[in-house]
């Protein structure tokens, strides 16, 4: 899927959960002082500045197919090899990395298993295939199911985001293991994010950065304020904070 949105509108509506949900995938991925990492799907850069923080910015390499994207990831971390492209044809030769790893991307990409086949070329042999993605499914990542919730309320034939890879449970860990990584692990990643109030969980929706975001962009604006309204009534008043639930799994390259 493509993103055409600007880096400070996926700051606003996704980043402020990579905040949280990136150092818990650098911690349950393993990474650690000294590897070698890729960060497939970089966005702006949340997770490639996780990593950095866990191995310095210099031994860090970053993709992303939106170009917008990584020259925001470029600009914010200047040392990190950020390149333009897609999980599926990674630039690096066979074995590059000691971990590559990605956060909320296999459900973006055209093929997926491709991707998972290219992040395990990539990684040397014992090293680290980490990804995760948010709970659709089961509806623990509280803004989306929100947003899709009220969105089912107006039209109730609606199909969300549960048809993409990686966002039920055990997806993610069945994809390493038909790609071929060994002693794969899988699991729950818990992140979260302030909103000063209501307005500041619904404008991002309007900026069309995701598929919610797209989906409300179709809307006629009778309906837009019915799903406005909807999600304000499942919110409280004032400043609250939202929790989200991703799945995860890391498996190792073979030898
Ligand atoms: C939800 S964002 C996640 C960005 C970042 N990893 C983060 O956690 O904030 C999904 C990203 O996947 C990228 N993407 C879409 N298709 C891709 C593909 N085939 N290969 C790599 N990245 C892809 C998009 O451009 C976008 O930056």
């Amino acid at each position: 899927m493509e993103f055409v949105a600007a880096a400070d509108e996926y700051d606003r509506f996704m980043g402020r959960y990579t905040r949280t949900l990136a150092p818990a995938l650098v911690e349950a991925a393993g990474v650690r002082d000294g590897m070698r990492v890729l960060d497939v799907g970089c966005g702006p850069g949340g997770l490639t500045g996780a990593l950095a923080d866990r191995v310095g910015e210099e031994r860090v390499a970053a993709i992303d197919p939106a170009p917008q994207f990584a020259a925001a990831c470029r600009q914010r971390h200047p040392a990190a090899d950020v390149r333009d492209g897609a999980a599926e044809q990674l630039p690096w030769p066979d074995g590059t990395f000691d971990a590559t790893l990605s956060c909320l991307v296999i459900g973006f990409m055209a093929d997926p298993d491709r991707g998972v086949r290219e992040m395990r070329r990539v990684t040397r042999g014992g090293g680290t295939v980490a990804a995760c993605m948010w709970d659709i499914a089961e509806g623990g990542m509280t803004m989306l199911n929100t947003f899709w919730g009220a969105a089912r309320r107006i039209d109730a034939s609606l199909t969300g985001e549960e048809h993409r890879a990686g966002v039920t449970r055990g997806d993610i860990a069945h994809r390493f293991r038909r790609a071929g990584l060994e002693d794969v692990e899988d699991g729950e990643l818990e992140a979260s994010a302030d909103y000063a109030g209501f307005d500041d969980f619904w404008e991002p929706f309007t900026f069309a950065v995701g598929p919610a975001g797209q989906h409300l962009a179709t809307l006629s604006p009778e309906r837009r304020e019915l799903v406005r309204e909807a999600c304000r009534a499942a919110l409280p008043d004032g400043p609250f904070s939202l929790t989200a639930r991703a799945w995860f799994a890391r498996g190792s390259a073979p030898a």
